[in-house]
């Protein structure tokens, strides 16, 4: 039988003790499975005298997860600290180059520099692997890159953000209000360090980041993505959706179009009836859709201390089956080095049917003056109707208008337009409307 495998875990958070848990609970399963044992042999923490209910074993322990991921006797250094930039970077960095493999559930470090590390990794011939750092448990890394080996893929879309998609669910199950939906959230150990990074669409976006590269074989773009977050949907809009036949998600979308690749995070309408608009509280799914295969979607739990868990074990158990002198696949599948270059396709290209909620004052000529903004900018409506909102008064109304697939620029240009001839009494709301289903 081959030697145990030396496992060396850098942050023992939620998702570290978890690793920790399943590495101990599953170990005659996992060497059954590995034909070697799985030892964790090394850890470091901020904390080293924190209760995190696991057996830390002989373990050594290292006050810093640089000397650890340099110095300590391991084949594979585990990055569960988090952040794109310093002991998180600095540790996978230095073990990489040290020769070890590296498994990482960080996505903001891999949107940042997982070109610089993959070319490393490539270089040294070890394995980066991170599927826990897209949709938590969903495997949806190994799909895309090996699975659909010799597929061209045209889009992929998905709700990447559990905090997001579990808030936006009870909001409309419950009628709760967003600040009560994500302290549960929080509670739950769904939501990151900074909530603001779910609830304004950077987590969707560094996993986006990473899933655009994959499918188009393009350099990863964390700078070039369009985002917008959750914060000012409202009930209004969640009602009004569903009336429509909509439901409302936090997308992270990439999409192949002539003028180049969209990359867009933002508050969604999908058909009620699509499969994912039934994907409901911290649950993941990702929508890849191909020439040969067509549309496959995969779903599963994508936030907590056990899904991230499963993947990163997942990560490990696949280390330990690989053999010395082995040649890996390339960390984003294709050679680092041979990654095209990215090229952006303007927001204001992007087209699609948008849904208009404008709060207007009541009087004569408003109705005819939006039809007017919409027929000037050649944009055609689905439906506009005057809306009966409990926010109503008497002195303003709901006016909700749907339009047939027109572009960013023209739905820009007329809700300008219709703030500039004075009717409305609120800011206007504009939420993009995807295909699914
Ligand atoms: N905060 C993330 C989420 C955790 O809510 O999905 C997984 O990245």
């Amino acid at each position: 039988m081959a030697e145990a495998l030396r496992i060396g875990i850098a942050g023992l958070g939620t998702v570290g003790a978890s690793v920790l848990r399943v590495l101990t609970e599953t170990a005659v399963e996992l060497k059954r499975q590995c034909g070697r044992d799985l030892v964790v042999t090394a850890v470091s923490a901020r904390d080293r005298s924190r209760d995190r209910a696991v057996p830390l074993g002989a373990a050594e322990w290292f006050d810093d997860p640089v000397e650890l991921a340099r110095q300590a006797d391991i084949d594979v250094f585990v990055e569960l600290i988090g952040g794109a930039e310093g002991a998180a970077h600095d540790s996978v960095k230095a073990a990489l180059e040290a020769g070890r493999h590296v498994v990482t559930g960080n996505k903001a470090l891999l949107s940042r520099h997982g070109v610089a590390l993959a070319e490393i990794a490539e270089r040294k011939g070890v394995l980066l692997n991170y599927e826990a750092a897209v949709a938590g448990g969903i495997p949806v890394i190994k799909t895309m890159r090996e699975s659909l080996a010799g597929n061209s893929i045209t889009r992929v879309f998905g709700i990447l953000n559990g905090t997001c998609n579990y808030i936006l669910t009870r909001m409309e199950a419950e009628g709760l209000s967003f600040d009560a939906c994500l302290k549960d959230a929080q509670r739950l150990g769904y939501a990151e360090a900074d909530p603001t990074f779910d609830i304004e669409g950077q987590d969707t976006a560094h996993k986006l980041s990473i899933l655009t590269s994959i499918a188009f074989g393009t350099r990863i773009a964390p700078d070039d993505i369009y985002m917008e977050g959750i914060s000012n949907i409202s009930q209004a809009d969640i009602r009004a959706a569903a009336e429509l036949g909509y439901r409302i998600k936090l997308l992270g979308v990439a999409q192949k179009t002539d003028s180049g690749i969209e990359q867009r995070v933002h508050p969604t309408m999908v058909p009620t009836a699509s499969v994912i608009a039934q994907v409901h509280g911290v649950t993941n799914a990702v929508a890849i859709e191909t020439d040969i295969l067509g549309e496959l979607l995969l779903s599963g739990p994508g936030a907590g201390g056990n899904a991230t868990a499963s993947a990163v074990v997942g990560d490990i158990a696949d280390i330990a089956k690989s053999r010395p002198g082995f040649q890996h696949g390339p960390v984003f599948g294709r050679p680092a080095k041979e990654l095209k270059p990215y090229k952006k396709a303007r927001m204001r290209s992007h087209a699609g049917g948008y849904f208009i909620r404008l709060t207007v004052y009541d009087r004569i000529g408003v109705f005819a003056a939006i039809a007017k903004r919409m027929a000037d900018n050649e944009i055609s409506l689905e439906s506009i109707v005057q809306h009966a909102d409990g926010l109503d008064s008497s002195d303003s109304k709901t006016v909700i208008l749907v339009t047939h697939e027109t572009t960013e620029a023209a739905v820009r240009k007329a809700v300008d337009g219709i703030t500039k001839d004075g009717h409305l009494i609120d800011k206007p709301q504009v939420i993009r409307i995807e295909r699914a289903d």
